[in-house]
């Protein structure tokens, strides 16, 4: 991309610390970026924004009264020390290598681009997934399992269930084939999965374990995977028993749920994930509705062969935070859980899962801008130079936690001259007070302004 090219010596702007929070967009990196106290080169391959990098050390994960925290805790539970050991205080610098090479991801897959990913430069990206750390986990060799939990970073959507910061925690459990008695591993996973505790969840699991469209791996027999994916599912079947045990419990304290003794239902459906095989998506009935929760599978026996521990084999998911959370403490939009205003923080205390007591009910302002991409980005060639979601960094950029919600409303080509119109509805809305005309005008113009200048497009 042309503008991105030109490495300018030109220092991104840390913000204002206005009431309003507009803050100008940088629109070129000068030639090093600090990234959470770091000195990091830049290249054309940098797109890592201020508001971005100010989230990094924040660790709301590890903040003991935060609702991230103590969800964590939660899940935690289900996996004690010594056989899992958590690892919380990973950096989310990570390299192209353990993000999405060490995975098996490949060349081609989205995940990778920069419409999606907060690169730092070309070698070196904000993590997207807490998976990123499983290699080196495994090569570590400290202990048979592991939790990560971390922040993880993502261009995406604005709303209210979505922030391009946010929170997941990996699991996996590990066997050594070298370690289990008479190297039978089907017996030594099976042997363990009979000192799991029982539960009764409603559990629908109609499918073969594997088949051709969720295969089986070479490296493992038939006895090995069936063994590896009841331990995984009968673990995180425990998972849903200890968050949903106690956010039912919370919801009848709130008088929003009856005492009944309809037991909690889950589901396994099949999923792809380049890292495991056979895969699973795990689904939770929770008010009415089919959840999906955590992202599961039998672990790609590649990644612990690279990582230099060739006879481990074992089982791997991946959760996010912020969805459990919302559900468990009734927080209704994802730009919560950032806030510092004491009347959020005060509310929660560790170890207890309390129905958030909502103190913002403040009016919403919906505008919209439109506009003609220009000529160039709208040709033929593959290339994009607009992409919806430099739509949703700007905006958050100029706005930050102001913006609640931004969707495109419209879009065409010309006939004739065969350029592309836009046009976005930006819901401005703060947690914390009402929004004068004023306010919501500024920040409307910044953000016009800004896209003008960052993308060159003509304002309608
Ligand atoms: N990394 C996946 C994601 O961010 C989640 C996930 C899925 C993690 C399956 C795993 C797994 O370890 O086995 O969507």
């Amino acid at each position: 991309m042309s503008t991105t090219t030109l490495l300018r010596a030109l220092r991104p702007s840390t913000g204002s610390t206005s009431i309003l929070r507009i803050r100008q967009i940088p629109r070129y990196y000068s030639s090093k970026i600090t990234v959470g106290g770091k000195e990091y080169p830049t290249d054309e391959y940098t797109n890592l924004p201020p508001h971005i990098e100010a989230c990094v050390g924040r660790n709301l994960h590890l903040s003991p009264n935060h609702p991230i925290s103590i969800t964590r805790r939660l899940i935690e539970r289900r996996f004690p020390a010594p056989v899992y050991k958590a690892h919380n205080t990973l950096s989310p610098i990570v390299s192209v290598q353990q993000n999405f090479d060490s995975l098996g991801f490949p060349l081609d897959h989205p995940g990778r681009s920069r419409t999606d990913t907060y690169y730092i430069n070309e070698k070196t990206v904000m993590r997207t997934h807490t998976s990123a750390h499983q290699a080196d986990t495994f090569a570590a060799g400290e202990s048979e399992g592991f939790t990560i939990a971390a922040d993880v970073y993502r261009r995406d959507a604005i709303d209210r269930s979505h922030y391009p910061v946010f929170h997941q925690m990996e699991g996996a459990r590990m066997w050594s084939r070298s370690e289990v008695p008479n190297g039978d591993i089907a017996a030594a996973v099976r042997a363990d999965l009979e000192k799991l505790p029982k539960h009764d969840l409603v559990v629908e699991d109609s499918g073969p374990i594997f088949h051709e469209g969720n295969p089986l791996q070479k490296a493992h027999s038939a006895e090995e995977c069936e063994a590896i994916a009841a331990h995984l599912k009968r673990s995180l079947e425990g998972v849903v028993v200890e968050v949903f045990g106690q956010a039912k419990k919370a919801a009848i304290a709130a008088g929003e749920a009856k005492e009944d003794d309809a037991p909690l239902r889950v589901r396994w459906i099949e999923a792809y994930f380049p890292f495991t095989t056979p895969s699973w998506e795990l689904e939770v009935l929770w008010q009415g509705e089919w959840l999906e929760l955590l992202g599961c599978g039998v672990v790609q026996q590649s990644i612990p062969d690279n990582a230099g521990t060739p006879d481990k084999v074992g089982w791997a998911f991946g959760v996010g935070l912020e969805r459990v959370a919302m559900l468990l403490f009734g927080i209704p939009d994802i730009r919560l859980f950032w806030s510092k205003d004491e009347r959020f923080l005060t509310q929660f205390a560790e170890g207890r899962i309390t129905k958030f007591q909502s103190f913002s009910k403040y009016p919403p302002c919906y505008k919209d801008v439109a506009f003609w991409l220009p000529s160039s980005s709208s040709s033929a060639g593959g290339q994009v130079a607009f992409h919806e979601n430099d739509m949703m960094e700007t905006v958050r950029g100029v706005a930050g936690d102001l913006a609640e919600d931004v969707r495109l409303t419209d879009e065409f080509t010309h006939p004739k001259s065969g350029k592309k119109s836009m046009c976005f509805r930006i819901n401005y809305r703060s947690l914390e007070k009402t929004l004068t005309n004023e306010e919501t005008n500024a920040l409307h113009e910044a953000v016009r302004t800004a896209l003008k200048e960052k993308y060159a497009v003509e304002l309608r």
